[in-house]
């Protein structure tokens, strides 16, 4: 399969007035479209760092980034708005809805942004089948702040799929989840991946982390360990907890 992403030896450092911080250093890795990656690591190790420099807000300080096999090193501003808005769908901890708001109106944003300026039938058949793949179709007239965290997170789950994006990127989609709320998180996103998405997420539980296909370990800022999830675990008691 095609490398949608292949880094080499990316580095990043902070300077915050002179202060420098060592976030990232030599980091290299491919992943081919229809992987579903889990990056693992300890607190300060660099995963969400990682994810904004794959995610095109920020950029690397030293090392390569290809995407789709083109080097992104001399894009524009307006370039990496593009990949960002066209390519990539963001899934964060705190599900970033925007209050007083519908989750129509939501999960639309991203087609807002969109210089093609879709026609508004259009928008609404991509909403309802974002709405879909994540089971809230019934919801869409509802207030954000109406519905459970793990509902929201569904809304912002389906609000990084309305573009159809090639990278789904989600930092610690779970973490302020109950774990019933998480394995449905869990089960989304393994859904996605099935249909052929392709998933970089980032987490530190091992129950989310062994629904990927495979684990890039971090530690300091370096990768640790690449390997490949052999078997899809079901735990005891997760078919208990979906019911
Ligand atoms: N904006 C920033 N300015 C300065 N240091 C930062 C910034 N963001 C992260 N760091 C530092 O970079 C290191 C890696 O952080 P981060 O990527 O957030 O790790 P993780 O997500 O694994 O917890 C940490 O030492 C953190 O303090
Ligand atoms: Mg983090």
């Amino acid at each position: 399969m095609r490398n949608l992403i292949s880094v080499k030896n990316l580095c990043k450092e902070y300077n915050n007035e002179g202060v420098i911080t060592k976030a990232l250093c030599g980091v290299s890795f491919d992943i081919a479209d229809g992987e579903f990656v889990a990056i693992m690591g300890p607190s300060g190790s660099g995963k969400s760092t990682l994810m904004q420099l794959l995610g095109f807000l920020d950029r690397p300080t030293d090392g390569k980034y290809f995407f789709q096999g083109k080097d992104t090193q001399n894009f524009s501003d307006d370039d990496l708005a593009y990949l960002r808005n066209q390519k990539i769908g963001f899934v964060f901890q705190s599900f970033n809805l925007l209050p007083r708001t519908t989750v129509f109106e939501n999960v639309q944003l991203p087609l807002l942004y969109d210089e093609r300026k879709e026609s508004r039938s259009l928008i609404e058949k991509k909403v309802h089948e974002a709405l879909r793949a994540v089971n809230l179709e019934h919801r869409i007239n509802n207030f954000s702040n109406q519905l459970s965290g793990g509902e929201q997170q569904r809304v912002a789950i389906a609000r990084a799929l309305v573009n159809n994006p090639a990278l789904i990127l989600a930092d610690e989609p779970t973490g302020n989840l109950d774990s019933k709320n998480g394995l449905q998180i869990m089960k989304i996103l393994q859904n996605l991946n099935d249909s052929g998405h392709t998933i970089v997420m980032v987490t530190h539980e091992t129950y989310t982390s062994e629904h990927a296909k495979r684990i890039i370990q971090m530690l300091d800022g370096k990768v640790e360990n690449d390997y490949l999830v052999k078997k899809r675990r079901i735990a005891d008691g997760e078919a208990e907890l979906l019911k």
